[in-house]
């Protein structure tokens, strides 16, 4: 048969061969390069909305080694539309925290079918118009409410102003599962609500994990409204207590918490994920008879998703959660000042730390 095969032929055979080895080998190295960055993004999990990015430029950022640490800012975007005002405070967001950060984000966001691709236009304007490379990753909501489901039926018939509204949806319990939900190897995470604006680094956040006491889990902010001196208020009418007293330097007794307890916000929540995961006692108290018994014993029903749970396990578990000082989590809603507060509202209002992130809740706008 090699008689037929002239010397040319086989030269052109043996660059054919050698081409078609070449064209295996970069096919391999791709896949090979490209596979060990996905599963370093842990993004492989999310092929159902990768497979509609036109490019990944935006994902992969200029890292040049895999020491290098990665600051996790977790943000819910769901139930947004082309239109809607949540669009331009994520957008303003990213774009702050960009600007303030002295340290490398990566932003972990949870998106439904409508709204990535509304976050990926998003990313790809800021990153256009910033010229720098943003990290992200986003999460399937459907696969994340699936992985909260126990907690958010445990916790919404005490915490949802009714079933089926708003807070009732299980993304209001998202902050109480994100141990599960992150990726088993990030260890500490910042959740954040879209309504905030950084005045300073992000990083003197992130600073605070150092200050955590060896017990705490999450780290909050106060709430400062008498939101929960109001839920409480069948519970008070019966008891001596300082839970939904505002807090005051003056007035030490011998309980639990002598200064007073106005309960947290969760406009910004620490989470120190690794703790979480080896907690017992967290996921205890997580059940559904324990969640029962709590609320029983204050006569608490709350319509504030997460918070209510946090300021819970804050007065009963005070170990458990870190408080961050108030300027940490300025908000600005003054909705109860009108609604039967006017005299107290400032004792539960005033702030008197440096502010790092002012909180725009119940819409208010925030002042530049
Ligand atoms: C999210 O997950 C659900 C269920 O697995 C799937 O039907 C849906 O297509 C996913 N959405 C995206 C954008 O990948
Ligand atoms: C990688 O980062 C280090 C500092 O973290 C720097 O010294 C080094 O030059 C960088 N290498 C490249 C190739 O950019
Ligand atoms: C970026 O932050 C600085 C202060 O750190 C501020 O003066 C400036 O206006 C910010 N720029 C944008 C685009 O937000
Ligand atoms: C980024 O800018 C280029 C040209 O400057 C433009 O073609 C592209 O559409 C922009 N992308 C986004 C997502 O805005
Ligand atoms: C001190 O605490 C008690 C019990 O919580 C409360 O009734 C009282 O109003 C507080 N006093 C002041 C000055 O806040």
């Amino acid at each position: 048969m090699n008689n037929f095969i002239s010397f040319r032929l086989k030269i052109i055979v043996l660059v054919v061969h050698l081409c078609i080895a070449f064209g295996v080998f970069l096919l391999l190295s791709y896949t090979f390069l490209t596979q060990r960055d996905i599963s370093h993004q842990n993004i492989g999990k999310y092929d159902g909305i990768l497979k509609y990015l036109p490019s990944m430029k935006f994902i992969l950022p200029n890292r040049n080694d895999s020491k290098i640490r990665e600051y996790n800012v977790w943000l819910i975007f769901t139930k947004v539309r082309i239109d809607s005002p949540l669009k331009h405070k994520f957008h303003n967001l990213i774009v702050n925290l960009l600007n303030v950060s002295s340290v490398p984000l990566k932003f972990n966001v949870i998106v439904d079918d409508v709204s990535w691709k509304i976050a990926f236009m998003e990313f790809g304007k800021i990153s256009n118009n910033t010229m720098q490379s943003v990290s992200y990753i986003f999460y399937n909501f459907t696969e994340v409410a699936s992985k909260i489901h126990d907690i958010a039926t445990v916790l919404t018939p005490h915490f949802s102003s009714r079933p089926g509204t708003y807070y009732s949806d299980a993304l209001f319990y998202v902050s109480l599962g994100l141990h599960r939900i992150a990726p088993p190897d990030q260890d500490l995470a910042v959740l954040l609500d879209c309504d905030l604006y950084f005045k300073d680094d992000i990083a003197i956040l992130f600073k605070e994990f150092a200050r955590f006491k060896s017990t705490a889990l999450f780290g909050l902010a106060p709430e400062l409204t008498p939101v929960y001196h109001h839920v409480l208020h069948i519970y008070r009418s019966k008891h001596t207590s300082t839970f939904g007293d505002y807090y005051h330097l003056k007035n030490i007794s011998k309980t639990v918490h002598p200064r007073g307890f106005q309960g947290y916000n969760s406009g910004v929540v620490l989470l120190n994920l690794r703790k979480i995961r080896q907690s017992k006692t967290y996921s205890k108290i997580l059940s559904k008879s324990s969640v029962d018994s709590l609320t029983e014993k204050y006569n608490f029903r709350g319509h504030l998703g997460d918070q209510d749970f946090y300021t819970l396990m804050g007065y009963e578990y005070p170990d458990l959660i870190q408080t961050l000082n108030c300027g940490f989590n300025r908000q600005l809603c003054t909705w109860w000042k009108d609604h039967g507060y006017k005299d107290v509202f400032n004792n539960y209002f005033k702030c008197k730390h440096k502010i790092i992130v002012l909180h725009g809740n119940c819409n208010t706008p925030i002042p530049k």
